[in-house]
């Protein structure tokens, strides 16, 4: 069956780096036959900044945040796909703010399981990758941390193309490299070959 990926993309550059990478690793997944939506999280609209901590996701028996917004149909397709691709820019050796605030209303997907002593979630088995650019070589192993730690905290595979050098938005068009491996990417978690 054609793997089902699901993007975020959390540039604010419409046309940027980001973009671009995500463009080269759809063309190489829907190449080899996967079914791609991307999603530009600097323009959903939102209701809050970020997660509020409410909590009120944990004493749902569904897996749902309950803050009425943009996010929450991308919760529930993240929950129903079989790879989520992250893309950011490194802003300040980390994630975009605008990626970041998805990440956290993740912790509706979460549930802890007192009487097992286990988290229990909908991502557990998926496959999650990091696509990321920076204009330097330092800091993308940083901003690639917290995905990585998430993904073994919750039963997650990780995947990472962390490409530095990038340039400012546009330039990373020019990198013959760069878009070998992001076409290369997406094949590859199109057909398993990473997962
Ligand atoms: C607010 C901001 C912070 C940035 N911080 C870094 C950084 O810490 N290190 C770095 O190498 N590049 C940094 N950059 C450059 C971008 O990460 C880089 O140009 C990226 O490829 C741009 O992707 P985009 O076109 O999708 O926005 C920063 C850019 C901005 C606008």
């Amino acid at each position: 069956m054609a793997k089902n990926i699901l993007v975020l993309s959390g540039s604010p550059k419409k046309d940027g780096n980001t973009a671009t990478l995500v463009d080269w690793l759809c063309q190489g997944a829907r190449n080899s036959g996967a079914q791609c939506e991307v999603i530009q999280t600097a323009f959903l609209k939102y209701k809050t900044l970020g997660c509020t901590s409410c909590r009120a996701c944990q004493k749902l028996a569904a897996y749902e945040c309950v803050i009425c917004d943009e996010a929450q149909p991308v919760l529930k397709k993240m929950a129903e796909a079989d790879v989520i691709v992250m893309a950011t820019p490194l802003y300040f050796f980390g994630p975009s703010a605008q990626l970041k605030i998805i990440l956290d209303r993740m912790f509706s997907l979460y549930k802890w399981d007192n009487v097992a002593g286990t988290m229990v979630t909908p991502l557990k088995g998926k496959t999650l990758v990091v696509l990321a650019s920076a204009f330097e070589d330092i800091g993308l192993d940083a901003l690639a941390k917290p995905f990585e730690l998430t993904a073994t905290y919750t039963g997650m595979k990780f995947v990472s193309l962390l490409i530095a050098n990038a340039g400012t938005s546009g330039h990373i068009a020019d990198l013959a490299d760069a878009r070998n491996k992001a076409m290369t990417l997406g094949a590859d978690i199109a057909q398993e070959k990473r997962t």
